[in-house]
Parts: structure tokens; C-alpha cells; sequence
């Protein structure tokens, strides 16, 4: 698909991945709505590249629906929708402490897993009713964000692997869903990107280990690198139900 004068939403978009997806698609020419939990921050992306900024918290139903009304009604149905939004935390199954609360599971689970399945299903019952596009009948694509932990998660990790092991095992069988109506669904697994959410998670010093591990090129990604991909899987028609590694042939040990 033609990225220009497309309508594109970026959950997460107002920081790391997401910000250079949004810088990205705009400049091939899309309008682009940032929907992100912090609203100030989104907006400063939006107003960078001319888009729309919306608050949303993607674990709230509720706050889904009136953010994927917002875009609706200010810039129309969006054929490009990128679920970038996400939260880690470490934390053990048990340990002395005791058991991994089941708050934060459920929370991990809600923002990364749910809120992807849940801006999924809202976008894609707009999307259906677009005309097609091109002579593939193409109508529009989703591109969710997982993780290499979804694969192969370290100690201390089973929450968020578990999220994006959901987001992963998703993608073919949304694919299948969405493939008579010319939707394409696809998934990111990012290894290493320098990003707030990154460095966060590890502190300078994990990062650097992390690093340690990668075999070539030997750096964190560049959130450009990202955008590059996920602008690609839309202009590219072929590339539909199908789960990519971008993490510079890293695998995960047992630890961070
Ligand atoms: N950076 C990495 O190395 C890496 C690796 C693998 C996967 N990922 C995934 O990539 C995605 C982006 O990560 P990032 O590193 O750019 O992180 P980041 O923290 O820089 O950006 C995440 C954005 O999501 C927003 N967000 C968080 N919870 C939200 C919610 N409930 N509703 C709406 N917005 C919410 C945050 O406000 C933030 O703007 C995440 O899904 C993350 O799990 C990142």
C-alpha cells in the first residue's frame, strides 16, 4: 500500500519506537494520529509532523473506543493502524518476597496483549466498510509489536513474554480473519532498541550486557531502523500473517 495521504493511527507513538514510526509515516505523506497515554508528549510529536494527538490508555476499553472515535471523526477511518504502545517489568514468578503480584501480570497483559487485540478489533470493524484500494482488493494493515522475549524470555520476565507470546500467536490466525476483507496483519519482534522503555527496564549497565549479546552490528537499535521495517510491511502486499525478528541475530540467554 501507498502510504501517502493515508490515514494512520501509532498507539505508543509519543516516545522510542513509536515517535520515529510516527516521524516516519508522515514523512511518506500520511496523517497520522498519535494515540498515547501521555497526552503531552504526544502532542509535541504530533505537532512535529502535523498530525492529531489523542489520549488513550489501551488497557480501558472505554478509552479506546472514544480515542478510535476521535480519529474518526477529526481525520477518518485509518487503513495503516500500528499497535506500538507497551510496558515491561521484571519481576520473578516467586521469590523471597513472595509470588509475582497478579496486579501487574494482569496489567502487562492488559496493556500489551489485550489493548493490541482490542485496537485490532474496533480499526479493523471500521476498516472493512473502506472501499478497496488496488487490484489486490487491499483495504488496509495492522502492524502489532511483540518482542524477541515472546520467543525466548530471560529470568524474571514471564509477564511480558507472555504478553508478546499472545501478540505473536495472534497474528496468523487475525490474518486469516481479517484476509477476505484485504487486510494484512503483521508482527515486529524487536530486539534491542535504545529506547526510555529500554533503558529503563535495565539501567545503563543491563543495557550494556544486553548489548553484549548481539551479535552484529553491536549496538542497540536505532528506532529508525524500526520505523523502516514497519513502513516497508505496509507498502510491501506480500509481507501478511507473519511474525519478524529485528534484533540484529540476538538470542536471549538466561539472563538480562
Ligand atoms: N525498546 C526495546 O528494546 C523493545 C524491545 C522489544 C519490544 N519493544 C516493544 O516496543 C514497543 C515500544 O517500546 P519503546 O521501547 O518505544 O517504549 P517507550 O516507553 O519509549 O514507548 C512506549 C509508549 O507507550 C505508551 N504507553 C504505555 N502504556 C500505554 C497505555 N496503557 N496506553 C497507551 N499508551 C501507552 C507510553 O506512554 C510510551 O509513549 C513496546 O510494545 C515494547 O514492548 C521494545
Amino acid at each position: 500500500m501507498d502510504i501517502k495521504n493515508k490515514i494512520a493511527i501509532v498507539t505508543g507513538g509519543a516516545s522510542g519506537l513509536g515517535a520515529d514510526t510516527v516521524r516516519a509515516l508522515a514523512a511518506k505523506g500520511a496523517k497520522v494520529a498519535v494515540l498515547d497515554l501521555n497526552l503531552d508528549l504526544a502532542k509535541t510529536i504530533a505537532n512535529e509532523v502535523g498530525g492529531l494527538a489523542v489520549k488513550v490508555d489501551v488497557a480501558d476499553g472505554e478509552s479506546v473506543e472514544a480515542a478510535l472515535a476521535t480519529v474518526k471523526a477529526e481525520l477518518g477511518t485509518a487503513r495503516i493502524v500500528m499497535n506500538v504502545a507497551g510496558i515491561g517489568i521484571g519481576r520473578k514468578i516467586t521469590n523471597k518476597k513472595g509470588p509475582h503480584p497478579l496486579d501487574s501480570f494482569l496489567r502487562v497483559v492488559n496493556v500489551n496483549l489485550t489493548g493490541t487485540f482490542d485496537v485490532c478489533r474496533l480499526a479493523s470493524t471500521d476498516m472493512i466498510a473502506l472501499d478497496t484500494l488496488n487490484e489486490d482488493g487491499e483495504r488496509g494493515v495492522f502492524v502489532n509489536v511483540a518482542s524477541i522475549f515472546g520467543y525466548d524470555g530471560p529470568v524474571g520476565n514471564t509477564a511480558y513474554a507472555a504478553s508478546k507470546a499472545g501478540v505473536i500467536g495472534m497474528t496468523l490466525p487475525m490474518a486469516r480473519d481479517l484476509a477476505p476483507y484485504g487486510i494484512r496483519v503483521m508482527t515486529i519482534c524487536p530486539g534491542v532498541f535504545d529506547t526510555p522503555l529500554a533503558k529503563a527496564e535495565t539501567g545503563e549497565e543491563g543495557f550494556n550486557r544486553l548489548i553484549a549479546n548481539v551479535p552484529f552490528p553491536k549496538r542497540g537499535g536505532n528506532p529508525k531502523e524500526f520505523a523502516k521495517l514497519a513502513c516497508h510491511i505496509v507498502e510491501n502486499t506480500m509481507m501478511n500473517g507473519e511474525c519478524i525478528r529485528i534484533d540484529a541475530g540476538m538470542r536471549m540467554g538466561l539472563m538480562i
